[in-house]
């Protein structure tokens, strides 16, 4: 088993990389340091981390704001922290924004992963002792049919500029390993949910319009489907790779819990209503069925059986644990929700799609 003494971690002010970092601090295996480095784009909330700030912030946590593009001060906190793994989790993460702007999720995803990439081999010169750990997505292997799931032999197939741009950083990832032996690990998991997550991804969007009596937009016929995993549970097969997994293996991480997203609704609202206490019809009504998403991917379905088999993972939320534990938490923290919404991406939002 690796063990690990400073983690790099990028992106550790948004959705994932947040609970990755609380998941951590609640290890007892992991004793080291964790620098989280992350730009501060729409998406990354220090607000996550204020409590890790003023337990560890010091003494085994350390924050340094910087753009994964920027090589000088990449290298300026590879001199300063001397990490020995790095976990990259910072990118351009959502769908629709990729079809508005491609341009940030090229940098971003594509030059932003190769910076990263290539400070560590210069900064590591050779040493096995250590891992780059490049936390992908699904999306890389297209869109499925009615049947069949991905597996980790499946060929990349990315379909949206944002797929396109993390099968990119997937690429660079594994070239690294073939072609410098720098030592890797990546894996592509599927829909994440849980607490912190920007509210422009599907589930906090619907339960904070269904709180404000706003339409729930539903995209095209409302039959996609995707495969749902609690954030915890993709946390905790991250950690199981970084110390279990096999440097240049990949394995696909997923909740085996496919979901059409008008049926997801449905099973939202009835959480939503146990926990407000109204009645679920007054949901219901608020269903608004859009114009779809350009390109929408059908459908998402992972085999997670190597991870399974090869290093013992397996989830531990059910469902519906999960969306309980979703719903309180977005009930309850209506001060970060302001705050994350008061930002720039209230805006963007406007200037694009109009108030919804
Ligand atoms: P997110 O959008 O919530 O957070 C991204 C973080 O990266 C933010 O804190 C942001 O400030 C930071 N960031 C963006 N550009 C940066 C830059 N140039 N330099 C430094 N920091 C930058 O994303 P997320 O949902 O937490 O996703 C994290 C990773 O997991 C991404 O790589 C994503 O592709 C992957 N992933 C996400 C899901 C999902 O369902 N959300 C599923 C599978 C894989
Ligand atoms: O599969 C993993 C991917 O999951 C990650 O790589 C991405 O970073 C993450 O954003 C997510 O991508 P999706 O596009 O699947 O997630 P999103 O929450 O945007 O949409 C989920 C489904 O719900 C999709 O079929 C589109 C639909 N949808 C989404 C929104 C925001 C709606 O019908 N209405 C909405 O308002």
């Amino acid at each position: 088993m690796r063990s690990f003494n400073t983690i790099l971690v990028t992106g550790g002010a948004g959705f994932i990389g947040a609970n990755f970092i609380h998941y951590l601090f609640s290890r007892p295996d992991f004793q080291g340091k964790i620098i989280n480095l992350d730009v501060l784009t729409y998406a990354g909330n220090l607000e996550s981390l204020d409590d890790i700030e003023k337990t560890h912030g010091g003494k085994r946590y350390f924050f340094e704001r910087a753009d994964i593009c920027d090589r000088a001060a990449v290298e300026a906190i590879f001199a300063k922290h001397a990490p020995d793994a790095v976990v990259h989790f910072a990118a351009e993460s959502h769908v629709d924004r990729s079809i508005l702007g491609p341009e940030a999720f090229v940098k971003t995803n594509v030059m932003g992963t190769f910076t990263m990439l290539d400070v560590a081999r210069n900064a590591w010169k050779g040493r096995e002792d250590v891992l780059f750990h490049h936390v992908s997505t699904d999306e890389v292997f297209g869109s499925l049919g009615e049947t069949g799931y991905f597996t980790e032999k499946t060929p990349y197939d990315p379909r949206s500029p944002y797929s396109a741009a993390k099968a990119g950083s997937d690429h660079l990832v594994m070239a690294y390993s073939h072609t410098f032996g720098l030592p890797v690990t990546l894996t592509n998991c599927s829909n994440n949910y849980g607490p912190y997550q920007f509210p422009e991804k599907l589930i906090p969007v619907m339960i904070l319009n269904m709180v404000e009596g706003k339409p729930l937009p539903v995209y095209g016929d409302g039959r996609n489907i995707r495969d749902w995993l609690y954030v915890e549970d993709h946390n905790s097969a991250v950690w199981t790779v970084m110390t279990k997994g096999k440097p240049g293996e990949t394995y696909n991480i997923g909740g085996e819990n496919e979901w059409e997203n008008i049926k997801l609704l449905k099973e939202l609202m009835a959480s939503v209503a146990r926990h407000t206490g109204k009645n679920l019809a007054d949901y219901e009504k608020l269903i608004t069925y859009v114009k779809d998403r350009p390109g929408h991917d059908r459908r998402y379905a992972i085999d997670c059986s190597k991870l399974k088999k090869e290093l013992g993972w397996k989830q531990s939320f059910t469902f519906d644990q999960g969306l309980d534990r979703t719903v309180a938490w977005y009930l309850e923290n209506t001060k970060w929700i302001e705050d994350v919404r008061s930002g720039a991406y209230r805006d963007w939002i406007k200037k694009n799609y109009g108030e919804r």
